[in-house]
């Protein structure tokens, strides 16, 4: 059963706010290839934008420059050997969906693929054109134009991290294909 919800562009910075590790997936003529990214973090609140660290030398920086969209998925726990994968190898020669067995299905505005199996969260960005990110950077900046969330884990623009989703909790690479999963919730006493 599938339970993902779509998530209200007003609450889509809350999906990325507490910085998980996440699948950056990018189609282009009949192209389509996801890597994984750490860095990446909500900059403007409405409409909704994110930055996102894409290596210029990357396979998805080429196909994103030329389809102007991206993808970012969220994994969960369950899927962190196929996170670690995706980000150790180039989709150049080789399709990762096919190679991994990646289920996806393209988005509904931008038609990225979103993956939604073993993923906590999924939004759709239109690459925001910037004359610093092509000469320079590479950091990129996307506007959130659909996202949705497993309704499990992520339901009413709150995160709910419990006893009954650990294998749903983000994950966050702390270097060399370790990572932590989130969860251990400390509620702070009302200020
Ligand atoms: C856990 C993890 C986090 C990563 N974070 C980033 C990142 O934030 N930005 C980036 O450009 N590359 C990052 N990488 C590296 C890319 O995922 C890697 O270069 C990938 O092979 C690029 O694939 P592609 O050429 O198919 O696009 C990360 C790799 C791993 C394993």
């Amino acid at each position: 059963m599938n339970h993902f919800k779509p998530v209200a562009l007003e609450h889509a910075s809350r999906l990325v706010n507490h910085g998980p590790t996440v699948l950056v997936t990018s189609a282009h003529g009949g192209r389509r290839n996801v890597m994984a990214a750490a860095w990446s973090m909500p900059v403007e609140f409405t409409p909704p934008r994110i930055a996102l660290v894409i290596d210029k030398k990357t396979w998805t920086r080429e196909l994103v420059a030329a389809s102007g969209a991206f993808g970012i998925c969220l994994p969960g726990a369950a899927l962190v050997d196929l996170t670690y994968a995706v980000g150790s190898a180039s989709g150049r020669s080789v399709d990762k969906f096919a190679h991994h067995g990646i289920v996806a299905k393209p988005g509904p505005r931008l038609g990225m693929p979103v993956l939604e199996t073993g993923c906590a969260a999924w939004l759709e960005c239109r690459l925001l054109p910037e004359p610093h990110t092509e000469d320079a950077y590479d950091t990129c900046f996307g506007e959130v134009v659909a996202a949705a969330a497993d309704a499990r884990i992520f339901a009413g623009g709150h995160w709910r991290f419990g006893d009954d989703n650990t294998e749903l909790q983000t994950i966050h690479h702390i270097g060399a294909g370790n990572f932590v999963r989130a969860g251990g919730i400390l509620r702070a006493a009302p200020a």
